[in-house]
């Protein structure tokens, strides 16, 4: 399955308040697409080598954009308070510069991760990152100003600048809790398996090096016949987003998602190259006297 196909499949319609149903309808927004496509090639054929992974908070096991996102919007945030007070236009200027320098990373991290997320999820990051540079260059006016003696026009740009900020942070907030961009899509996998031995086929169902895709309870498992005979399983769905990894390659102790190349570790489910920065739930595999082959839930 491509993850194309399931590129504009749209979320079921819900009764919510004025504020999700314009979410929404942002969502729907198909003519973002376009420009979505180019810019997300762009970003792709950036020659990050390794540093693609530590920006997508592969070492943290956490996405590294919302982490960084914090010293901008803290500094430009405390410059706003200082605005209000008389007499504290330098310190002001300071924590205004120190938000512009720091949001560059961010919005590094936040590009990459964007890079691999479905359109629906594209269409509102794009607007998100539209709002995010409105304020970056309000923000750059601002200092500008300031830095000119016009701390009036400075200040009016900064509350501007936090305003457009805002509205990016509630479009990055329904991006990462309404429609699960950069959350561990596997998380549930422990809880939704009964504990206990589940048996899902007899060894020769299951070739050397072919993943195999069984059920386990209400829990796809993806089982890998190495060449030494043994068998491993983990869950089939992503951590990422939920790709069927059934559909991957095997590549040298590992299986690779085939929707955006994250690699786990066959025998333990570590994520060992992005994007996704959680591993994979893990079985534990057996041969019943009986000669089946079964399966249950790794203990963390
Ligand atoms: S779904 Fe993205 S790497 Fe698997």
């Amino acid at each position: 399955m491509r993850l194309t196909t399931l590129a504009a499949t749209p979320q079921s319609k819900t009764k919510g308040n004025v504020l999700t149903n314009a979410l929404e309808a942002l969502e729907g927004q198909d003519w973002l697409d376009g420009p979505a496509a180019a810019v997300r090639k762009a970003v792709r054929a950036l020659p990050l080598g390794r540093a693609r992974d530590a920006l997508h908070g592969v070492w943290l096991g956490h996405p590294l954009h919302p982490v960084l996102v914090q010293l901008p919007m803290g500094a430009w945030t405390c410059a706003g308070i200082l605005d209000l007070i008389p007499g504290q236009g330098r310190p002001a200027r300071l924590l205004v510069s120190v938000g512009l320098a720091s949001a560059v990373p961010a919005a590094v991290a936040g590009w990459v991760d964007w890079s691999e997320q479905r359109p629906r999820q594209a269409r509102v990051g794009l607007i998100h990152a539209a709002a995010n540079i409105t304020a970056v260059t309000a923000y750059a006016g601002s200092l500008a100003a300031r830095f000119r003696g016009r701390p009036v026009l400075g200040r009016a740009l900064g509350f501007g600048g936090m305003t457009v900020a805002t509205v990016g942070g509630l479009l990055g907030g329904h991006l990462a809790y309404r429609q699960g961009a950069g959350v561990n899509h596997a998380e549930a996998v422990p809880v939704l398996v009964e504990p206990g031995w589940h048996r899902i086929g007899i060894p020769q169902d299951f070739p050397v090096g072919e993943p195999v895709r069984r059920m386990a309870d209400e829990v796809a498992v993806v089982v890998i016949h190495d060449d030494d005979g043994r068998l491993y399983a983990l869950a089939d769905r992503c951590s990422h987003m939920d790709g069927p990894l059934h559909e991957g390659k095997v590549l040298e102790g590992c299986i690779e998602c085939p929707w955006h190349g994250s690699q786990f570790r066959i025998s333990d489910g570590e994520n060992v190259t992005g994007p996704a920065i959680a591993p994979q739930p893990r079985f534990d595999c057996r041969i019943s006297p009986e000669g089946h082959v079964e399966v249950r839930i790794a203990r963390a």
